[in-house]
């Protein structure tokens, strides 16, 4: 808890009321991997990256932050309902047809009026090709580019909870109402928070940098695949084999759900913090080297 209450200036208490406050403000249907899992996967992110990479992302980001990009990983989240950004409200996930547990971009990265790329996967491709743009200097700027760093850093943890890759008619999950252990909550919120927050209480002692120190020792080695649309097909493909299975509404996840998923969180959490730094590491690459577009 250190890291991240000592970021906010807040004492362990004032950073377990902001949560609880959090809780109750935030409206039950959300699309958004919980704040712990946004900030360790910017966190393990940054920690990778190369010189220029470094360099970039803290000349990009507002001096408030000290250069600490987790501090704004969840800014899109803050600002997905304000006017001026209701456009970015369908960029945190994708809804694939119900049981089909496959993406396929053309047919799933759309949203609700049919208008394509507007999904996750198209957002980050969309940020991505924004930032390449940075090497090119100041002058005339068509993008925001902290902005697009924000976005990008935040929808690369989006695109790995596989809930967010749920499917159409539940919106994810959302709407599957059920208790988690005594409390009620809902199969969304499961994998966006509850298991996140029941590991660092079980094992951690709350502390979410020692949680940290073990993702990172645990998940982060081994070479991944750096095809954006393949994130999608791992999520929705875990939210089928894990995150759906054996549930329905009204059922309680207890002992057996958290130790068997627990895991795949973690995995999960690792895997957008690698995949960050390595698109950030080649963006912002000294060297004019071409970078294929994401696909
Ligand atoms: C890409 O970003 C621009 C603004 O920077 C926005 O207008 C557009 O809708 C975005 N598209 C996607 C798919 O993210
Ligand atoms: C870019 O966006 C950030 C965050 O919304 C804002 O604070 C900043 O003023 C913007 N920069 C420019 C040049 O518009
Ligand atoms: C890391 O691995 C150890 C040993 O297998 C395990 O007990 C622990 O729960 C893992 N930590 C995380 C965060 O997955
Ligand atoms: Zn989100």
């Amino acid at each position: 808890m250190g890291r991240i209450g000592g970021l906010l200036g807040l004492s362990p208490n004032g950073f377990v009321l902001l949560l609880g406050l959090a809780f109750i403000l935030v409206p039950r249907a959300t699309h958004a991997w919980s704040k712990e899992g946004h900030i360790m996967t910017c966190q393990i992110a940054q920690a990778l990256l190369e010189p220029e990479a470094k360099e970039a992302v803290q000349n990009l980001l507002p001096s408030r932050v000290n250069g600490d990009l987790s501090a704004l990983c969840t800014w899109p989240d803050q600002i997905r309902h304000w006017y001026k950004y209701r456009w970015t409200s369908p960029l945190h996930f994708i809804d694939t047809p119900d049981n089909e547990c496959t993406f396929d971009y053309s047919r799933d990265c759309r949203d609700q009026r049919g208008v394509e790329d507007m999904c996750v996967a198209g957002a980050i491709k969309n940020f991505t090709s924004q930032l390449l743009h940075y090497q090119d200097g100041t002058s005339d700027r068509q993008y925001n580019l902290t902005e697009a760093l924000l976005f990008l850093s935040h929808f690369m943890g989006d695109i790995h909870q596989p809930m967010h890759c749920g499917f159409t008619s539940d919106l994810g999950g959302n709407t599957v109402a059920l208790r988690w252990f005594k409390r009620k909550s809902n199969l969304h919120h499961v994998w966006d928070s509850d298991i996140i927050r029941e590991a660092a209480k079980q094992f951690y002692d709350k502390d979410m940098d020692l949680l940290q120190e073990d993702i990172v020792a645990n998940y982060t080695h081994g070479v991944w695949s750096d095809d954006i649309s393949s994130y999608a097909s791992e999520s929705i493909n875990i939210a089928c084999k894990w995150g759906y299975k054996d549930v329905e509404a009204d059922d309680t996840l207890g002992d057996d759900y958290f130790n068997s998923r627990m895991p795949i969180v973690m995995k999960r959490i690792a895997q957008g913090g690698v995949r960050l730094a390595m698109i950030l590491n080649r963006v912002f690459a000294d060297n004019e080297e071409e970078m294929a577009t994401p696909t």
